[in-house]
């Protein structure tokens, strides 16, 4: 089974999390595009609900499917955070930012009661440190902070977009970095915010209550 049908699985799942009243927070990549789709699916048939958004991205595509799109600040509660990540551990961990849009991420996941995550299933894995680990930088004086990144052990590459660095909704750069054989984990982090000109990491730790991973013949469900 493709990776697309598991991802689909997996936000089709997700969908009857959601609630009438509820207010969700959205995430952004492939994963969330099939969340937002199905879930503007359910609006035109009457649920009601609001949402905000981690991604420009996502709040024009929900906004396209009828999906009432508030901003973070007005939000009295985020009662459900749906979410997509590149790497999940057996422990919880999340590494996330592929799409580029950690920072805000992490933010609607910190605000929300609870925090559904979906994935395929080649995203579950004993350790993180395959995927690139994103870190979301300052523009200025990049290549001192890509130094400084390089010195804690990873290898940091600027993320480019047809020649030009790519930039996120923040107006911040972002730095690919291989784990080198470093631990991905919550000290990584840390480090990591400590450096001057260093924003966020794709680090997220204990961000994920349930998990919900698609698989060939079925959804399977995670708690943390
Ligand atoms: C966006 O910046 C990321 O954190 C995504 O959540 C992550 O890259 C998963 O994306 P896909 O659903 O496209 O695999």
């Amino acid at each position: 089974m493709s990776r697309e049908r598991e991802k689909e699985l997996a936000a089709w799942t997700a969908v009857d999390w959601v609630k009438d009243g509820m207010t969700i927070g959205l995430g952004s990549g492939s994963t969330m595009n099939v969340f937002i789709e199905k879930l503007g699916e359910r609006v035109q048939q009457g649920l009601s609900v609001e949402a905000v958004s981690s991604s420009v991205k996502s709040a024009r595509l929900a906004e396209q499917h009828g999906i009432r799109v508030r901003a973070m600040e007005e939000a009295t509660a985020v009662e459900l955070a749906v979410d997509g990540a590149d790497e999940v551990t057996t422990k919880g961990l999340l590494v996330k930012g592929g799409g580029g849009s950690l920072l805000r991420e992490k933010l609607v996941l910190e605000a929300a009661e609870k925090r559904l995550i979906l994935i395929d299933a080649g995203k579950y894995v004993q350790a993180a440190g395959a995927f690139p680990l994103p870190v979301e930088i300052v523009p200025f004086a990049y290549r001192q902070t890509m130094e400084r990144i390089r010195r804690t052990g990873l290898e940091p590459e600027l993320r480019v977009r047809k020649d030009e660095p790519f930039v996120t909704d923040n107006g911040l750069w972002i730095v690919d970095c291989q784990t080198k054989g470093v631990t991905v984990n919550e000290s990584l982090h840390e480090q990591l915010k400590q450096l001057t000109g260093v924003v966020e990491t794709g680090i997220f730790a204990a961000m994920a209550d349930d998990v919900l991973i698609g698989k060939t013949d079925k959804v399977e469900h995670l708690t943390f």
